[in-house]
């Protein structure tokens, strides 16, 4: 598949993919999105990948969907094609880490992409809002439901209900992300995260992010049982052995991902 919307990268072990439509500040459109998926994709069968960074330019990670696009767009039309769950999703199924390098706008649609990542980088510049009740309409990509399990109720509400942004600072406090670093850093030290983890071992980290995500998903009481069984599976792996002997015989260990 060409890609006309998205730059596509690798770094070593890294996969990168880079929203690219400067003229609409990286409204979400729908061929972006199956580009985005079908990138997603191959990263997911390619051994040699261990994680992934989905960033935007350094004015946009993405402004939302593409308002002018989807602006006639009818119920029926957007009902029968199931808009959003058939193309916008497939961050949120990948596998492999996957991190959000934002810096810009990310809006709308933006902020519930980057909310699909296992993480959020930003740059001293990010804002983060869902400005969707402006236009007529709510967050339909999971924006009043990631938003309001990052940050809490009242900022959520704040958030949708009047459409502002939030800057860096405040997403950080909040717990939208995880780090912001100065814009001219934001994708070196994306790539340099997503390559920690690419290091390691690939079947553990995995089992690491699902029992993160776990922790939206159930109760208190499932979920660290959920985690539990996983901890233990674990010690079926190689890599499990190959850790802890290197980390007793004072070495570096060797992943093999088995
Ligand atoms: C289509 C968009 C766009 C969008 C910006 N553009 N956002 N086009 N869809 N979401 C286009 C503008 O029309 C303009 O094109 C160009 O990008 C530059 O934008 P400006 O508005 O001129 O830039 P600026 O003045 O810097 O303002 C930046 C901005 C503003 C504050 C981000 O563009 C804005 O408010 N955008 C819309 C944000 C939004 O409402 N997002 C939510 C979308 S709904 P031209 O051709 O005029 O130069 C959504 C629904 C999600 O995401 C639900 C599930 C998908």
């Amino acid at each position: 598949m060409a890609y006309n919307n998205i730059i596509v990268e690798t770094h070593d072990a890294v996969g990168l993919i880079r929203l690219n439509r400067p003229n609409s500040l990286n409204a979400l459109c729908q061929e972006l999105t199956e580009e985005m998926g079908d990138a997603l994709k191959k990263f997911e069968q390619d051994d040699a990948i261990g994680a992934v960074v989905l960033t935007g330019s350094s004015k946009a990670f993405a402004a939302g969907a593409d308002i002018k696009e989807m602006k006639d767009r009818s119920y029926m039309d957007v009902y029968q094609a199931d808009f959003i769950t058939a193309t916008w999703e497939e961050a949120s199924r990948f596998r492999k880490p996957i991190i959000a390098a934002v810096a810009g706008f990310a809006l709308g649609g933006g902020c519930e992409l980057a909310m699909m990542c296992d993480f959020i980088i930003c740059a001293d510049n990010a804002k983060f809002g869902q400005p969707e009740i402006n236009l007529g309409t709510i967050p339909g990509a999971g924006g009043t439901q990631r938003l309001t399990r990052f940050v809490g109720k009242s900022k959520a509400m704040d958030m949708c209900l009047t459409g502002r942004m939030m800057g860096a600072e405040e997403a950080e406090r909040a717990g939208l992300v995880s780090r912001i670093v100065p814009l001219d850093d934001l994708e070196d030290e994306a790539i340099k995260a997503a390559a920690t983890i690419a290091k390691l071992s690939r079947p553990t980290v995995m089992m690491c992010k699902e029992s993160v995500n776990k922790a939206y998903e159930t109760t208190l009481r499932e979920g660290i049982m959920f985690e539990r069984r996983l901890f233990h599976s674990t010690f079926a792996t190689e890599d499990q052995k190959e850790g802890m002997n290197a980390f007793a015989e004072k070495r570096s260990p060797s992943f093999k991902n088995k």
